[in-house]
C-alpha cells in the first residue's frame, strides 16, 4: 500500500512529464481506495483577487459530492476561518499544526457535512517568523499533512495575497496550485510578474524533496466589458510562456457575480444558492470548474 502511495507521489511530482489526464485518473483510482489525498494550495501575490471565496465553494461542493475534505486557514487574517459556522471547535489552529508537527486537536467541524478547518490563530503574524527561523520551516506544513493520510480526499489551503513564508510553506505542501486572476489589467500583470517569479524562486525546494506543483490559474470574477475579454485572451496567449510550462490558464471562467457575495452572506456553498436571475447558474459554473480542475471524479456531477 506504501509502495503504492510512494509511487503516486512521483507520479504528481513530475506531472510535466505524463499526460495529465493519466494522472488524474491513478488519483482517482487512489482517492476511491483511500490511498491517497489531493492538496491543493489556493495561491496569489495579490490580494482581495477571490482566493478565499473560491477556496471555501470548491471545497463545499466537493464535500457536498460525498469526499472528505479539509480546509486549512494559511492566512492571518481569518476570513476562511469564519466563512462557514463551525459545529465544533478543536482547542488549536494553523500554529499548533505547523509549530508542533501534529493534526491533533487543531481540526474543526464546520456545519457543512464531510468540511472540516484547520482554522487561522496566527493574528499577530507570528508563524511566517517561525517558519523563516525553524530549519524545516517552509516544508513542515507538506510532511504533518502526511499524517491525514486516509483521513481526508481533499485538503485545501488558503493563503494570504502577498510572498513571504507561510506562503512558501503552503506552496511546497500542495500538490498543485490555483490562482484567481480578475481580468483587469493590473491582476493580470501582477499575476504574470507576480506568479512567475514566486514560482522560479521555489524551485530549489526541489532539492529538498518538496518540489513545485502545478499552477492553474483561473480567470476569475470575469465580466462582459471588452476589455476584460481582451485581457483573458491575452493572458491566455502570454502568461505561461516564461514559466516553462509550469502555468496553465482553465476553460472555465468564473463570473463576476451577485450570487457568491449572497452565499458568503448566507455561508452556504455557492451552488447551493438560489441565483435571483437566470443569467448565471452558480452550480452549474462550479460543476465545470471542479470537472475541469479534477477530471475523472467519480459520481461527482450526479451527487452534487
Ligand atoms: N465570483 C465573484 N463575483 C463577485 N464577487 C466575488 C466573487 N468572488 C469573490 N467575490 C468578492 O470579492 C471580494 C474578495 O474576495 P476574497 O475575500 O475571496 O478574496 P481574497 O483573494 O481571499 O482576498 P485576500 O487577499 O484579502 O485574502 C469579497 O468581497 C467577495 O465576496
Ligand atoms: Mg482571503
Amino acid at each position: 500500500m506504501y509502495a503504492i502511495f510512494l509511487t503516486c507521489r512521483v507520479v504528481r511530482n513530475n506531472c510535466s512529464d505524463i499526460q495529465s489526464d493519466q494522472i488524474s485518473t491513478i488519483l482517482i483510482k487512489l482517492i476511491k481506495m483511500r490511498y491517497t489525498v489531493i492538496k491543493i494550495t489556493i495561491i496569489s501575490t495579490k490580494g482581495g483577487v477571490g482566493k478565499t471565496t473560491l477556496t471555501a465553494n470548491l471545497g463545499g461542493i466537493l464535500a457536498d459530492a460525498g469526499y472528505k475534505v479539509l480546509l486549512i486557514d494559511a492566512d492571518p487574517q481569518p476570513t476562511l476561518s469564519s466563512y462557514y459556522p463551525l459545529q465544533e471547535a478543536a482547542a488549536h489552529g494553523i500554529t499548533h499544526l505547523i509549530t508542533e508537527a501534529t493534526t491533533e486537536n487543531v481540526i474543526s467541524r464546520t456545519v457543512i457535512g464531510n468540511l472540516d478547518i484547520v482554522i487561522s490563530d496566527d493574528s499577530n503574524g507570528t508563524l511566517r517568523d517561525w517558519i523563516r527561523d525553524a530549519v524545516d520551516g517552509r516544508v513542515r506544513l507538506k510532511y504533518v499533512l502526511d499524517q491525514l493520510q486516509s483521513k481526508y480526499d481533499f485538503v485545501l489551503i488558503d493563503t494570504q495575497g502577498a510572498t513571504g513564508p507561510l506562503q512558501d510553506a503552503a506552496a511546497c505542501a500542495g500538490d498543485f496550485m490555483l490562482s484567481p486572476i480578475p481580468p483587469e489589467i493590473l491582476s493580470a500583470k501582477e499575476f504574470v510578474r507576480g506568479t512567475v517569479s514566486m514560482i522560479q524562486r521555489l524551485q530549489p525546494m526541489a532539492l529538498m524533496n518538496a518540489p513545485i506543483g502545478h499552477l492553474f490559474g483561473v480567470i476569475y470574477k470575469m465580466d462582459h466589458t471588452k476589455d476584460a475579454k481582451l485581457i483573458a485572451a491575452e493572458l491566455r496567449k502570454q502568461s505561461f510562456m516564461p514559466a516553462k510550462g509550469s502555468i496553465s490558464i482553465m476553460n472555465t471562467v468564473i463570473p463576476n457575480s451577485v450570487v457568491f457575495r449572497d452565499a458568503a452572506t448566507q455561508r452556504i456553498p455557492v451552488h447551493r444558492a438560489k441565483s435571483a436571475t437566470n443569467a448565471i447558474s452558480a452550480k452549474d459554473t462550479m460543476i465545470a470548474f471542479t470537472k475541469e480542475l479534477i477530471p475523472n471524479l467519480p459520481d461527482f456531477e450526479s451527487e452534487v
